[in-house]
């Protein structure tokens, strides 16, 4: 069964649905549209087809997006939108950089090799990494996903301190697997799925007293997002998470952040803690480590340990997602490179700040994470950005989230900054 189809993002004509297959036959059958045209070519019903096969757990958009280029991407009838979703953040350098796209070609050398034996490409990787990391932040463990790095962050501080309490924030958010989502804190994501891992406290971000009352003999750590990105785009304060990090310290305690969003360079700074002066025991990375191919990583100090062949990934450090990474992370440090993303993040925040916007009630941030709390529900103006031509997310019931790609040019800040005032004035 084999489809062939050519896509040209600006002609949808060009959609062509050359060999159907017989599921689609049954779609067909089924009253799908699979209209045919005069030339005896059939588009293709991508929408419904997901739609039928899909174990849904995502509430979805109107739109299927089939190509990207730079900060923009492409729906099926041709139509173009600036990207500020970037798969939710993990297109960081836009789509098909030349970085990114020259990497990929490490697919004909070797994709997969496993942890059982050495490989080159993850040595670089891990060396590059360890190398731009702070402090003694110098091993690291490689994975695929933030969920991923999160729970293993949270079984190495197990086995580190001998101890078994966590203590996060209100509003965090560290994904959906069972570890990272007792540390997650929003109910209706939770209550479903009792009883979750005992020992998670929640305290208030940037509230210190409230996370110090939260310390127990049985606490192994602090866990942290630096800016809280689901939850709503809370950036923590620079003095909470300092005397967070002294009082680590200072009781024994480990310090592990979350930069599965605001790693990377997506703060401005390579890892979001260095905006704070404050070096953790651990970090977590993921979504755009690798430029868009899956990839996470716990990068550890020396207080960190872990038996041997008690945690492991498959796919975890493979040649091809570590080549990825290393080109984007090389990408990244190229000099004036974030200095250009700080430029970026001000210009839009003076921007945004300077002008008459009724609808918004606070603009939040750090880099080019940027979240807008709105006046009422963010979902409906989401969607009247979508109607000017930008994509954007939502971060909770009332923040707009925008995570455009680091490399967004002026002239596309400027449309965001022009359909934005559009919406909110
Ligand atoms: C801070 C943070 N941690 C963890 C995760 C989970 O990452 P993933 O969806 O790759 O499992 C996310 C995803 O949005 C995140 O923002």
């Amino acid at each position: 069964m084999r489809i062939l189809l050519s896509v040209c993002s600006r002609n949808p004509e060009s959609v062509l649905f050359r060999d159907l297959p017989s599921w689609a036959w049954n779609c067909k059958k089924d009253g799908l549209h699979l209209a045919k045209k005069k030339s005896g070519k059939l588009p293709v019903p991508f929408q419904e087809i997901e739609t039928r096969h899909e174990f849904r757990v995502y509430r979805k958009r109107d739109l299927v997006l089939v190509q990207g280029k730079g900060s923009s991407v492409w729906d099926l009838q041709g139509r173009e939108f600036l990207d500020c979703v970037t798969g939710m953040g993990a297109a960081i350098l836009g789509h098909g950089h030349p970085v990114v796209m020259k990497a990929l070609k490490q697919a004909e050398t070797l994709i997969t090799c496993s942890n059982l034996f050495y490989n080159d490409q993850r040595a670089l990787f891990m060396a590059s990494l360890a190398n731009a990391a702070p402090g003694d932040l110098k091993r690291v463990f490689l994975c695929n996903s933030g969920a991923e790095s999160v729970e293993a962050a949270l079984k190495f501080a197990r086995f580190s301190t001998g101890k078994t309490e966590f203590i996060c924030a209100r509003r965090g958010y560290h994904g959906r697997t069972m570890g990272a989502l007792s540390a997650t804190f929003r109910p209706d994501y939770r209550e479903d799925f009792m009883p979750l891992v005992p020992g998670f406290r929640f305290a208030e971000l940037n509230h210190f007293e409230s996370f110090r009352e939260q310390v127990t003999n049985e606490t192994a750590a602090v866990l942290l997002e630096v800016v809280q990105g689901e939850g709503g785009v809370h950036p923590v304060r620079k003095e909470f998470l300092q005397d967070i990090a002294r009082l680590c310290r200072e009781k024994g305690l480990l310090l592990i952040l979350d930069e599965v969003q605001t790693g990377m360079g997506r703060t401005g700074r390579l890892f979001g803690c260095s905006n704070y002066d404050v070096i953790p025991d651990m970090i977590c990375l993921a979504k755009s480590m690798a430029g868009g191919i899956p990839m996470g990583a716990v990068i550890v100090s020396d207080r960190i340990e872990h038996p041997l062949g008690k945690h492991g990934s498959t796919f975890g450090g493979n040649p091809l997602a570590c080549k990825v990474a290393n080109e984007v992370l090389k990408y990244i440090l190229i000099s004036g490179f974030l200095d250009s993303v700080r430029k970026k993040s001000f210009y839009l925040m003076r921007h945004l700040t300077s002008r008459p916007l009724s609808r918004a009630v606070e603009i939040r941030g750090l880099g080019l994470l940027t979240g807008i709390q709105v006046k009422g529900e963010a979902a409906p103006l989401v969607q009247e950005l979508e109607d000017q031509g930008v994509l954007a997310l939502t971060a909770g019931p009332d923040v707009i989230r925008l995570l455009p790609p680091l490399t967004i040019s002026m002239k596309d800040l400027e449309r965001l900054i022009g359909a934005l005032c559009k919406i909110l004035a």
